[in-house]
């Protein structure tokens, strides 16, 4: 398998990223944040979560930035739905894209969800039958990949299981979360040569969180076996409430700086997302953590 010569980057600083924040961002500055990322070229910019805001405070304002937000033609916005209730409220907002979250893993899934992986899915095929009567595009998150942070190392196969379910029931693309940023690129080799026996490239997408180090390494890993989406978060900004000692997503910036190194088309101008990542981090008052917004610096006039 070749390296692709164009690749998806799917932005979910807003969400990912903000979720894991300890102080709650005023709705203006996500909604500032989310159309400068529309600004710099990415097509998908994942916004916000229609959870329940006892579980995750951080995404109470969905509504406000779904209805606030200006939306730039071309750019997907899709919305984190855990169940019918989320997906009516997100329709309510027209959103035209929503991800569903379930774990290969049953003790994460109870944690983040309140269900077995089983009873999940049948909550999940409640909506996704009300969203393809919508003609609402559903993709599908499967949470700790390589291990779970109460089960311990993840068996691929369980990972195959829960892919494959979200495909048949619809999800036009599956993102594998390594939701504790644990895995070296031997275990992605090992994952991916179970999953890509019984299933394409283009079904999977990568969704590396970076808490030791690997997960660019991991991502060259996920080119070469020919994926074209990668999951990244402007700043390095991320973790999940549900995942003790998880650290943020790999940066979109230095994901972006790799893929132009590359020779690899993404489309999206590094300068502009640059001045994305330094304009959450000052709202957050403390500076960026990625190596690229760093080496680069604020309204630089590289490319
Ligand atoms: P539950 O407590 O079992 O829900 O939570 P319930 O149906 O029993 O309802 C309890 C209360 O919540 C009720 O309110 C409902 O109305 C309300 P009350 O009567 O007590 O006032 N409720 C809602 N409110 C707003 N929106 C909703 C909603 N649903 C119920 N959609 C539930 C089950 C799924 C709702 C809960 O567990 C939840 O919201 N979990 C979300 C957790 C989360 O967002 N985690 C982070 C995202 S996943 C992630 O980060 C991983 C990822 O990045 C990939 C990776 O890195 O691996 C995607
Ligand atoms: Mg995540």
């Amino acid at each position: 398998m070749s390296r692709p010569q164009k690749v998806h980057l799917y932005e979910v600083g807003p969400r990912d990223g903000l979720q894991a924040e300890a102080t709650i961002i005023p709705t203006e500055i996500k909604i500032k944040l989310i159309e400068s990322l529309a600004e710099t070229g990415l097509k998908t910019i994942e916004s916000a979560s229609f959870v329940s805001p006892k579980w995750v405070p951080q995404m109470a304002d969905a509504h406000e930035v779904m209805s606030g937000l200006k939306k730039h033609e071309g750019v997907s916005y899709p919305v984190l739905t855990p169940n019918l209730k989320g997906y009516e409220a997100a329709r309510d907002d027209s959103v035209s894209e929503i991800a569903l979250f379930g774990a290969a893993s049953e003790s994460f899934s109870l944690k983040n969800i309140n269900a077995t992986r089983k009873e999940s899915l049948i909550r999940f095929s409640h909506l996704t039958e009300r969203a393809h009567n919508d003609g609402v595009k559903i993709r599908g998150y499967v949470s700790c990949v390589i291990a779970c942070p109460y089960d311990g190392p993840t068996n691929p196969h369980h990972v195959l299981d829960m892919t494959k379910a979200f495909l048949d029931q619809g999800c036009y693309q599956i993102s594998l979360g390594d939701t504790t940023g644990v895995g070296t690129p031997t275990d992605w080799e090992r994952l991916f040569d179970v999953l890509l026996k019984n299933l394409k490239p283009a079904d999977l997408a990568i969704h590396a969180h970076d808490t030791y180090g690997q997960a660019l390494a991991n991502i060259l890993v996920a080119l070469d076996r020919g994926l074209e989406t990668i999951d990244a978060s402007i700043g390095g900004l991320g973790g999940c409430p549900y995942a003790p000692g998880a650290a943020g997503n790999v940066a979109t910036e230095d994901v972006l700086y790799m893929l132009n190194g590359m020779d690899i088309e993404t489309g999206v101008d590094i300068a502009k997302l640059v001045d994305c990542a330094y304009y959450i981090s000052d709202a957050l008052q403390r500076p960026p953590i990625s190596k690229v917004a760093k080496a680069l610096g604020r309204s630089s006039t590289h490319s």
